[in-house]
C-alpha cells in the first residue's frame, strides 16, 4: 500500500488532492539517479542547459493560468498574486538560463614563464532543496534554475501543504527536455526527509526556505560530511517612518509590504517605527488603507487570503491577545473568521497602536496580517530599536532626505533594504539575510555562486 499525503485548500478546508509519498528507501534511489544523472548534466554545454531553462520558462508561462489556480487552491492566495507569482518564479529561470552563459573562470599571471595558472569553476554536484508553503513556485525556481544553470542536478521536497504546484512545475520541466533524473521531487515526512538529505554522501548542497530553527538543525546535519548550504531563514522585519517621509508614498508602499500574502511571507514588514511628528497623521492613513483590504477566498476578488494552518492562526491570535492585554490599542481588525472542524482560518487585517517593547509580537516574526506600531523620536533610537534582533533578512525605510536615507541604510544590518520601496524582490537582485536569516543569496548574478565550485589548476609547460 502506498502512503498519501492529503492536500486541502485552506480557504475552506476542502479537501483537494492525495499525493503519493516516498519511501526513504526510494528516496535514496532518486539520490542515486541524480548523482548519475549529474555526471552527463555537469558536462553539458552552457549554452545546451540554457535553452532547455527557457524552454521551461516559456512552458511555466504559457501555463500561467492553471498553475496560478493550483496555486490559489492549495496555498489560499488571491488569484492575481498566484499569477504574480507565477511570472516572478518564471523571471528567475529566465534570468539563470542567461546567468548559464555567464559563468566565467580568470587566468592569473604567474611568478615563472614556465606555468600557467587557471581558476574554473564546476558545478557543485546533486543539490537538495527543501522549500516552504508561502511561495509553492518562486521558492523553487529560485533554486532549481540557479543549479541547473550551473549543471547540478537537483531534488526537491516541497512543503506539505503544497505539493500540487511544485509536482506540475516538475512535469513541466519535463516537457521542455529537462531529462527526468536532472530534475525530481519527493514527498514525505520532513525530518526525515531533512536528516537523509543531510547525511548523504551523495548530496553536496543543501539549500532550504524556511524558519531558522529548522535551518539551524539542518545545518548541523550537513556538518558530518560538510556539504555546501544555502538558508533562507526567518525575519523580523522593522519598517521606519522618518520625519522627512512622503506619507502618502509611506502608506501605499507599508501596506504592499505587510500584507502581501496575507503577510505570509519571510520579508514582510513585521513591526513599525514612526516617528512621533508625523504618527497621528501615517496612523489615520494607514488605518484607513487597511481597513480597505477586503479578506477572503482567493478565487473572489480579494487582497487578503487565508493563514495556512492553525499552528500559524494561533500564533498570530496569541501575539495580538498579548499585546492588547499590554495595552495595544486595536485601531482596525483585531477579528478572525474560524471554522475548526471544516480547517480555514482568516485574520481581519489589522493595525496595532500604542505597541510597547516588552510585547511578544515586537520581537516574534508574525507571519500574517497584524501591522503593529510604534514611534520613535530620534533617527539613532530608530535604528538601534530596528537591528535588536537576531534576524537581519529585510528593513524598510520612508525618508525623502537622501543624507539622512543613506545614514539609515548603511546602519541597517539586514541583507536586503526597501527605502521608499515596500517590494524590494526582483529576479536580478540578490535576495537573503544576515544574522540568523541565513547564509547565501538567491536571484542576480550571486544567486548561481552557491551551486559552483571553484578549481584552481596549476600548468607546468
Ligand atoms: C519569502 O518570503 O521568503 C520570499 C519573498 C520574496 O521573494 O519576496
Amino acid at each position: 500500500m502506498t502512503n498519501t499525503l492529503k492536500v486541502y485548500n485552506p480557504g475552506t478546508g476542502d479537501f483537494i488532492d492525495d499525493v503519493e509519498t516516498d519511501s526513504l528507501s526510494a528516496i535514496e534511489e532518486k539520490i542515486i539517479a541524480s548523482h548519475t544523472a549529474f555526471l552527463q548534466w555537469s558536462k553539458t554545454s552552457a549554452a545546451e542547459r540554457s535553452s532547455l531553462l527557457r524552454k521551461w520558462y516559456d512552458l511555466i508561462l504559457a501555463n500561467k493560468s492553471e498553475l496560478a489556480a493550483l496555486m490559489t487552491a492549495e496555498n489560499g492566495k488571491p488569484l492575481k498574486e498566484a499569477e504574480g507569482e507565477v511570472v516572478y518564479a518564471a523571471g528567475y529561470i529566465e534570468w539563470f538560463a542567461e546567468e548559464a552563459k555567464r559563468v566565467y573562470g580568470r587566468t592569473i599571471p604567474a611568478s615563472t614563464t614556465d606555468k600557467r595558472m587557471l581558476v574554473t569553476r564546476e558545478a557543485v554536484g546533486p543539490v537538495a532543496a527543501i522549500t516552504p508553503w508561502n511561495f509553492p513556485a518562486a521558492m523553487i525556481t529560485r533554486k532549481a534554475a540557479p543549479a541547473l544553470a550551473a549543471g547540478c542536478t537537483f531534488l526537491i521536497k516541497p512543503a506539505p501543504d503544497t505539493p500540487l504546484t511544485a509536482i506540475r512545475l516538475v512535469e513541466l520541466a519535463y516537457e521542455a527536455g529537462i531529462p527526468k533524473d536532472v530534475m525530481q521531487y519527493v514527498n514525505g515526512n520532513g525530518e526525515e526527509i531533512g536528516k537523509l538529505f543531510t547525511k548523504h554522501p551523495l548530496i553536496r548542497k543543501i539549500s532550504f526556505t524556511g524558519s531558522t530553527p529548522v535551518g539551524k538543525q539542518l545545518m548541523k546535519q550537513s556538518a558530518n560530511s560538510i556539504k555546501h548550504v544555502s538558508m533562507e531563514l526567518g525575519g523580523h522585519a522593522p519598517l521606519i517612518v522618518d520625519e522627512y517621509a512622503d506619507i502618502e508614498h509611506a502608506v501605499k508602499q507599508s501596506v504592499a509590504s505587510k500584507f502581501r500574502n496575507a503577510g505570509q511571507t519571510c520579508v514582510c514588514a513585521n513591526r513599525l517605527l514612526v516617528h512621533t511628528s508625523v504618527k497621528e497623521e501615517f496612523v489615520r492613513q494607514f488605518t484607513n488603507a487597511v481597513s480597505e483590504l477586503r479578506v477572503g477566498v482567493g478565487t473572489e476578488e480579494v487582497d487578503i487570503g487565508p493563514i495556512i494552518n492553525k499552528k500559524g492562526f494561533d500564533k498570530i491570535v496569541s501575539q495580538v491577545e498579548d499585546a492588547q492585554k499590554k495595552g495595544a490599542v486595536v485601531c482596525t481588525g483585531g477579528t478572525y473568521l474560524s471554522d475548526e472542524k471544516k480547517g480555514f482560518y482568516f485574520v481581519n487585517p489589522t493595525v496595532l497602536d500604542q505597541v510597547t517593547d516588552d510585547m511578544t509580537i515586537m520581537h516574534e516574526e508574525t507571519f500574517g496580517p497584524v501591522a503593529p506600531i510604534t514611534t520613535y523620536s530620534d533617527i539613532d533610537e530608530a535604528i538601534r530599536l530596528a537591528n535588536d534582533t537576531p534576524f537581519g533578512l529585510a528593513a524598510y525605510f520612508f525618508t525623502e532626505n537622501y543624507r539622512r536615507g543613506l545614514y539609515i541604510a548603511e546602519n541597517l544590518k539586514y541583507g536586503i533594504i526597501g527605502w521608499n520601496d515596500g517590494g524590494p524582490s526582483a529576479v536580478q537582485a540578490p535576495f537573503g539575510g544576515m544574522k540568523e536569516s541565513g547564509v547565501g543569496r538567491e536571484g542576480g548574478i550571486e544567486g548561481i555562486e552557491p551551486y559552483l565550485e571553484t578549481k584552481y589548476i596549476s600548468i607546468g609547460i
